[in-house]
């Protein structure tokens, strides 16, 4: 690996291997979501934690602090909305702007499955391509468009190794029962996507702390914190998990002492 994406590759991962990344990429095919009307003010007290920023080259222009040391990971495929058919994806920004901007990594989706299989995995497939000889790595994003249902582990599976194969350097992907079934076939770093918010915080917990366990080696998780009542608190508890093996009673037990002395704050 040349000099370049090596070092993206070690600023995208703490020493111990493992990262915390916060998405809020959403707004390009669902527009204004919730809780991410200003996603200025929504990362503010949130990216302290983050070892990377998920989002659009417009958010990024628009509401990112130039000055930001968090590693930039540019969402880099669209072109529908909710209102249409998700999986009908294409590659929305050059390589120039990808330089221009400085990231330090790219994000596609691939919907294996649909009608836009052989399109998403082409769309990857030209991404590495143009990426590669500038040291950007690549993150697969593991889409299913409106079907959960489709998040098991044979399915997740196949979706991160032909991943990896096509050439991603990190491969994000819903959390499953026997997760490991994942990890163990897939060559490069698995990110643990996060997916609608939960009833409860403690059911991230338990997700991430699981997937953590059968060898993820981070996490990529939007809706369940900013969407959380006392976001930071959710966010520090979930950092807690990732790089200081925290376990689930530990970071609930840390949630609520933060979310206590966060609402008397207020
Ligand atoms: C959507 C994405 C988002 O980055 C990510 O999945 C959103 O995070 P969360 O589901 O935790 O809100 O890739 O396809």
């Amino acid at each position: 690996m040349d000099w370049g994406k090596e070092n993206r590759m070690k600023r995208l991962f703490r020493d111990n291997g493992r990262c915390f990344y916060l998405p809020i990429d959403h707004g390009y095919f669902l527009g204004p979501t919730r809780k991410l009307e200003k996603p200025g003010e929504t990362i503010a007290p949130l990216m302290p934690y983050a070892d990377g920023l998920f989002c659009t080259r417009g958010v990024l222009r628009a509401c990112v602090d130039p000055a930001t040391r968090v590693p930039i990971i540019l969402r880099v495929s669209g072109g529908s909305s909710i209102l249409g058919d998700l999986t009908n994806e294409e590659v929305t920004t050059s390589i120039d702007e990808m330089l221009r901007l400085n990231v330090s990594a790219v994000g596609v989706s691939i919907f294996l499955g649909s009608e836009h299989e052989k399109q998403t995995v082409m769309n990857l497939a030209k991404l590495v391509n143009e990426c590669e000889p500038y040291g950007i790595p690549v993150m697969a994003v593991t889409a299913v468009g409106k079907e959960l249902e489709k998040r098991d582990a044979r399915f997740l599976a196949l979706a991160a190794r032909i991943f990896a194969e096509i050439g991603a350097s990190v491969v994000k992907t819903y959390w499953c029962e026997n997760f490991e079934k994942v990890v163990e076939g897939c060559p490069v770093p698995v990110v643990i996507a996060g997916g609608p918010k939960t009833e409860t915080i403690r059911e991230v917990f338990e997700f991430v702390h699981d997937g953590m366990q059968r060898g993820a080696s981070g996490l990529n998780l939007g809706r369940n914190v900013w969407q959380n009542e006392a976001p930071v608190a959710a966010m520090r508890a979930l950092e807690a998990i990732i790089h200081h093996n925290a376990t689930v009673d530990e970071a609930e037990t840390m949630y609520e002492e933060l979310k206590n002395s966060q609402l008397q704050a207020v």
